[in-house]
């Protein structure tokens, strides 16, 4: 399963590429305010720097909703750099904009996906990746984990290509379990990667070890 982090802060993504296993960044317009990037250049150049740092793809998303605003965005955002993915939002817009795209092998992640219908839609658009919501479902009482299954199922039962991007991603379990259900790729913060190092034998059997060393070295 690839490994991408939801964030647009430079600080963590360099944290999580140094760690050696991060397969790609995903941003989204909430998380490029929350870094206080504003204004088409400032944002333009923060897509281009997130490039620098990760060799994977690079999730970038169109603020428009029109079709031809999301063309004119979306070809704006790829020529920036190779691995950019143009990030559209499951929408009849969004999908004629994704079909768009990836008639002309430009990468697309459909995002705001909450089901299989929408999943399926994005699939035969010819989605790159395709973005379950998994945490906000699980904020509604549904059961996020349950759409990653079913899209899994449909898109094996067809031979779609998509990527099963499980995003919304809020701690250890939904990634281990996303890599039990088989998704392709889960986009998470630093904080659930970084949680999955944690277990408190191997602190223990750590300690004993260093122990018995310093021991048998006096
Ligand atoms: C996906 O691409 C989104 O950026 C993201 O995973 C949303 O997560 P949230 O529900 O934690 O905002």
């Amino acid at each position: 399963m690839k490994f991408f982090i939801d964030t647009a802060n430079l600080d963590q993504i360099k944290e999580a590429q140094a760690l050696g296993v991060l397969d790609g960044v995903t941003t989204n317009p909430s998380l490029m305010a929350k870094e206080g990037i504003s204004g088409k250049n400032n944002v333009l150049k923060h897509y281009v720097d997130i490039c620098t740092i990760v060799t994977g793809d690079v999730s970038a998303e169109v603020i428009a909703t029109d079709y031809d605003g999301m063309i004119r965005e979306g070809e704006e955002l790829s020529e920036l750099h190779e691995q950019i993915v143009v990030k559209l939002p499951m929408t009849k817009e969004g999908i004629k904009a994704c079909k768009y795209f990836s008639d002309r092998g430009i990468k697309t992640n459909v995002t705001l996906v909450f089901s299989a219908g929408q999943a399926l839609l994005a699939a035969k658009a010819g989605a790159t990746y395709v973005s379950p919501f998994i945490g906000r479902l699980d904020d509604v009482s549904t059961d996020g984990l349950m759409l990653i299954e079913e899209i899994r199922e449909i898109y094996d039962n067809y031979g779609y290509d998509t990527q099963i991007l499980a995003a919304s991603v809020r701690h250890t379990m939904h990634i281990v379990n996303c890599a039990k259900i088989g998704a392709d790729v889960m986009t998470g913060p630093l904080s659930a990667i970084l949680g999955l190092l944690k277990h408190p034998l191997t602190d223990i059997g750590l300690a004993q070890f260093l122990a018995d060393h310093a021991k048998a070295n006096q």
